[in-house]
C-alpha cells in the first residue's frame, strides 16, 4: 500500500511512519523541518513546504494529513502562520489528493473544535472553539467534508485528545520535564492545576487508525479519539515528580479562570463510543499514558 504522511518528521507523523513501514507499506513522507527533524530512511524523504505546493505521489495512496502548527498557545498571537500551516497546507493536500485519487485522506484535527461544550463530549455536540488553533481544525474539517461531497474524495477527520509518548514535542508532560531539568526546587504550573483533560499513549492511537482505516467505509465522517478518563495538571505533576524522583514547590502561573493560556480549555474529555463500535479499545489509562510517555521522554534525555 502506498502511504503518504504529511509533518512526518514531526512526534505523531514520526511514529506513524515507522508503524506503516513495519506494516509493510511504502511511505512517502512531506515535511519542511520547520519543527519536526525526524527521519526514518526506509520512507522516501520529501522536504516541501506544504504551504507552497505539494509532490507528486503515486495514485490510489492513503494520505495521513498531521502537518500544521499544532502549538494552540501561539495560535492566539501568531494567527496567520497558523492559518497558513494549519488550513492551507490542508487545501492544497486536498487538491493533491484530487489530482492523485487517494483512496483515502485521515485528517489530524483535535477535541479544541468543541471548545468547553457538555463532557464527555459525542461527534454530534456543538462545535464552539475558542482558540484560533481550534477554529483552523474545524476549517480544515470543512475542506475535507466539501472534497468528499463535491469530488468523492473520502476522508476521515480525527479529534484527537492530547496523545503523548516518546518524542513528544509540545505540551505539559515535555514542559514539566525541561523546567525540572532545569530547576529541581520550582515547578511552574500554567493554570491553577484543576484543568482536566485526557491522554492517549501514542500505541493507542496507532492501533486506533488501524482499526478505522481497515472498516471505514462511508464517504467522510469525524472520529473522536481520546481515552476513557482523564487526569488533572497537578496529577500529572504529581506523576512527573515521581518518575524524576523530585518534590518541587508548585507556583502557579494563572491566565484567568484557572486557564494556563488564553484559549486553553480546562476540561477535556471525549465520548469515544463511536470508534469503540469499531472495535477499538485502548489499553493504556491517561495516567498510565502519562507515567509512559514520561519514562520514553527520560529515557532519551
Ligand atoms: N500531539 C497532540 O497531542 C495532538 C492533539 C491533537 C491534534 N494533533 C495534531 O496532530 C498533528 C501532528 O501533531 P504533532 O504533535 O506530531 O506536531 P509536530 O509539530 O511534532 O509535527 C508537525 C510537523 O508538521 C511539519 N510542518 C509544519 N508546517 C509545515 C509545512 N508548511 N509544510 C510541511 N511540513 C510542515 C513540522 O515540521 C512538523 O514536523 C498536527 O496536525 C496536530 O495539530 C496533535
Amino acid at each position: 500500500m502506498a502511504s503518504v504522511v504529511t509533518g512526518g518528521a514531526g512526534y505523531i507523523g514520526s511514529h506513524l511512519i515507522d508503524y506503516l513501514i513495519e506494516k509493510g507499506d511504502d511511505v512517502i513522507s512531506i515535511d519542511d523541518y520547520s519543527s519536526g527533524n525526524y527521519t526514518n530512511t526506509r520512507a522516501k524523504n520529501v522536504k516541501l513546504d506544504l504551504r507552497l505546493a505539494y509532490p507528486e505521489i503515486p495514485k490510489g495512496a492513503i494520505i495521513y494529513h498531521l502537518a500544521a502548527n499544532p502549538d494552540v498557545r501561539t495560535s492566539m498571537d501568531n494567527i496567520y502562520d497558523h492559518f497558513e500551516r494549519d488550513v492551507k497546507t490542508t487545501l492544497n493536500i486536498m487538491e493533491m489528493a484530487r489530482k492523485y485519487d487517494a483512496k483515502l485522506v485521515v485528517f489530524f484535527s483535535s477535541s479544541t473544535v468543541y471548545g468547553e461544550g457538555r463532557i464527555p463530549t459525542t461527534e454530534a455536540d456543538k462545535i464552539d472553539p475558542i482558540s484560533n488553533y481550534g477554529l483552523f481544525k474545524v476549517m480544515g474539517e470543512e475542506i475535507l467534508s466539501f472534497y468528499a461531497r463535491n469530488y468523492g474524495i473520502r476522508g476521515i477527520s480525527l479529534r484527537l485528545a492530547n496523545i503523548t509518548g516518546g518524542r513528544v514535542s509540545h505540551g505539559v508532560v515535555i514542559d514539566f520535564i525541561k523546567k525540572l531539568k532545569k530547576n529541581k526546587e520550582t515547578l511552574e504550573i500554567l493554570g491553577n492545576g484543576k484543568q482536566r483533560k485526557s491522554y492517549l499513549y501514542i500505541t493507542d492511537l496507532l492501533s486506533a487508525l488501524d482499526v478505522l482505516v481497515k472498516y471505514f467505509k462511508g464517504l467522510y465522517d469525524a472520529f473522536n479519539i481520546g481515552n476513557d478518563d482523564w487526569v488533572t495538571v497537578d496529577e500529572i505533576a504529581r506523576i512527573v515528580e515521581e518518575e524524576m524522583k523530585l518534590s518541587p514547590k508548585h507556583v502557579y502561573v494563572d491566565a484567568g479562570e484557572g486557564r494556563g493560556w488564553k484559549g486553553d480549555v480546562r476540561f477535556m474529555l471525549l465520548d469515544i463510543s463511536k470508534i469503540k463500535s469499531f472495535g477499538w479499545l485502548p489499553k493504556y489509562s491517561s495516567a498510565q499514558a502519562i507515567r509512559l510517555a514520561v519514562r520514553d521522554v527520560l529515557d532519551k534525555i
